[in-house]
């Protein structure tokens, strides 16, 4: 069994905002506790964008500072709060390979299982930028390897929260070229997304795509109508705990989890055989 842990929406920033600063690494560190000590421990992280909140050099600085403690690889994606060049400066290289283009998106071979890491950063934007280009080299790398078991990791979901302020377009262009790279290519067992700080799940071309919780703070699901130019004093993010997703991979068996993480009291111990039936 081989698993893989997913962080997101991470947001870490530094002294300027120091509310977010104190929180957002809290959470982080809270996380990362919660994922080391998970048995077995997992082969791997991915941190799937929004690594820092605005995209400058000292958030990066402070963001290495926090994960240099991890015990576990860190794999990286970018999200519409990064900006490429910093990050690159920062965090390039084994962990975050760039393409021909360079975007930052790659494939990692683990045991049996296959991680694909799409860039969907434009930036000055909120929303996707996922292009014809980066879609064509994801049709092209997954072909590379048909066979092999594949999670899809990138920062945008595809697919609708309901939450409308966060929610894409669903007829933008971006979408349809995604799902034309991930239609019938069976390897795909599940597309791995952040951005919308929340937890939930739907299917695009057939394909399972999974969001997970931020490690910072929550997007509230509200799923009234919201008129985006006039703020009605919503509340719009949320305190609610820190969570993660752990893959579960067994011989090309895929499984998400998502997490919460804290310190959880006990509740029941295992006393008696659990038989069987
Ligand atoms: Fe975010």
């Amino acid at each position: 069994m081989l698993t893989i842990a997913q962080i997101t929406d991470l947001h870490v920033t530094t002294g300027q905002d120091p509310l977010n600063q104190l929180r957002n690494e809290q959470r982080l560190r809270q996380v990362l506790r919660t994922i080391h000590e998970l048995r077995p421990r997992p082969t791997a992280i991915i941190a799937s964008g929004d690594l820092v909140d605005h995209g400058d050099p000292a958030e990066y600085a402070e963001l290495k500072r926090i994960l240099g403690d991890s015990q576990i690889p860190i794999y990286y994606a970018v999200g519409n709060h990064d900006r490429r060049q910093p990050f690159l400066d920062a965090f390039g290289g084994e962990y975050a390979p760039t393409d021909a283009n360079g975007f930052v998106q790659y494939a990692v071979d683990f045991d049996g299982l296959r991680m694909v890491v799409c860039d969907t950063l434009e930036e000055g934007r909120d929303r996707s930028g996922f292009t014809p280009e980066r879609a064509a080299w994801l049709a092209q790398t997954l072909d590379a390897q048909p066979d092999t078991p594949t999670i899809v990791v990138m920062h945008h979901p595809p697919i609708l929260s309901g939450v409308k302020w966060m929610d894409p377009d669903p007829n933008a262009p971006w979408i349809g070229q995604l799902a034309d790279a991930l239609r019938g290519r069976e390897q795909v067992r599940v597309v791995l997304c952040g951005h919308v700080h929340r937890a939930f799940h739907g299917l695009l071309a057939g394909q399972v795509v999974a969001t997970a919780p931020a490690t910072s703070i929550q997007v509230t699901l509200n799923l009234s109508p919201v008129d985006m130019e006039r703020p009605d004093g919503r509340e719009i993010l949320v305190a609610e705990p820190p969570g993660f997703v752990l893959v579960v991979a067994d011989e090309g068996r895929v499984t998400t989890h998502v997490c919460v993480a804290g310190e959880l009291e006990p509740a029941v111990a295992y006393t008696r055989p659990f038989g069987f039936d």
